[in-house]
């Protein structure tokens, strides 16, 4: 996977001296980001404490183990073609109380990102994102040869919702990250709302791609998610993933809500639409994930709260600060390149994130992995980030 970009990439609303490029966010996702800039690296190295791609350190609940236990003993059904992609869609568009047709489910969200791409953006229909952001959409954008717009983010690592908006007009799509990848910052329900109601009476013609994937780690009291407002606006799309809370990254399954219009739009571009060739253990496991009971996914939220508030802790103690994280994972002002904080995290055996410019010179992510694990990542980096933070303790 090449990293180099060959497009011209606008960015609107930054301050002088920041022409950032699309390099910024224009890469792949997270597990093949590790593949393509560590060649030699296992995401998961034995006896490694790996938080760096934002998965549930935990994984799937037991009912799924159990599904997939059932499906490998129960005999011939993995010879077969499929048929679960009807209980899916059904399981998902129960679990929303929306319609089948306003369901479209894909190999990962990733298929919903770049269909809505391939789709919604074009020559002269640009792109619209923050910078920086989860890089799929812009990656494959300028794959296609379409333009990418960045907005820079306000000064709370949030969606600038003024800046956005008049890039947005006329755009083919926008690309709304909320809780946003790698800044972990969230937008409260309202103003996306507000947002997404004006852009639609400025710009009727462009379509928004409201990323859901960390939603089941929000617990700002004024979240909600935007699949009814999707239903409701052509112009509004919900990508949904298995991959986080759900402890799922590994089977690959996500899905879109949107109206039946827009879905229809979307189909052809993913496998579930082109070729009906989606995984029948994926499906299998996600048709029971998205079954059990609301505990499943409050416990998650619950459990990575605590981590969240523990690791918080932990930096602000010592003088360094963390944005208002809202998902698994963190983004920190370590006062440090984080090439160098990666690298000497990895010698001891614990892996966190790739670089962010144009916060690469200051800033690392952390995803949270268990307790016991970031126990001992904090040693580490207590380690690592030693003289920074005895400084900061004296
Ligand atoms: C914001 C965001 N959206 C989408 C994805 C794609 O994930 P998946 O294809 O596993 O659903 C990721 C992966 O980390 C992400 O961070």
């Amino acid at each position: 996977m090449t990293l180099s970009r060959r497009h011209f990439v606008q960015t609107v609303g930054i301050g002088a001296g920041a022409a950032l490029t699309s390099q910024i966010w224009g890469r792949g996702r997270e597990n093949a980001i590790w593949s393509a800039i560590e060649p030699d690296l296992q995401a998961v190295e034995r006896g490694v404490i790996c938080i760096a791609s934002n998965e549930n350190p935990v994984g799937p609940g037991q009912r799924v183990l159990d599904s997939l236990r059932t499906l490998l003993e129960g005999g011939k059904k993995p010879g077969r073609y499929s048929g679960q992609m009807g209980d899916l869609t059904d399981a998902i568009a129960g679990h929303f109380k929306v319609k089948t047709e306003n369901v479209l489910l894909s190999e990962g969200s990733t298929e919903v990102l770049r269909a809505a791409t391939q789709v919604f953006t074009a020559k002269t229909k640009p792109l619209v994102g923050t910078i920086p952001t989860y890089e799929e959409c812009a990656g494959y954008a300028e794959l296609i040869g379409n333009k990418v717009v960045g907005v820079k983010l306000n000064s709370e690592f949030k969606i600038d919702l003024d800046m956005m908006l008049n890039a947005a007009k006329g755009a083919g799509l926008v690309f709304y990250c909320n809780p946003n990848n790698p800044t972990a910052t969230y937008v409260g329900a309202r103003a996306t709302r507000d947002f997404l109601t004006k852009l639609i009476a400025a710009s009727p013609d462009t379509t928004v791609l409201v990323d859901e994937a960390y939603f089941d780690y929000v617990t700002d009291p004024d979240h909600e998610t935007h699949v009814p407002f999707a239903i409701e606006h052509p112009q509004v799309i919900v990508a949904r993933t298995f991959s986080k809370a759900y402890g799922m990254a590994g089977l690959r399954q996500g899905y879109a809500i949107a109206h039946p219009e827009t879905i229809k739009k979307l189909r052809m571009w993913t496998a579930s639409g082109g070729t009906g060739s989606l995984n029948l253990f994926g499906m299998s496991a996600a048709t029971v994930a998205i079954q059990q009971d609301a505990s499943f996914t409050t416990n998650e939220r619950n459990r990575n709260k605590q981590v969240r508030d523990f690791v918080t802790k932990w930096f602000k103690d010592r003088g360094m600060k963390p944005t208002d994280g809202q998902a698994n994972f963190m983004f920190v002002d370590i006062g440090t390149p984080a090439k160098e904080f990666r690298e000497a995290c990895r010698a001891k055996g614990v892996l966190v994130a790739r670089d962010f410019p144009p916060f690469e010179k200051t800033h690392a992510r952390i995803t949270l992995g268990t307790m016991a694990e970031m126990q001992k990542a904090v040693q580490v980096f207590g380690e690592v980030l030693g003289k920074k933070t005895s400084t900061a303790a004296a």
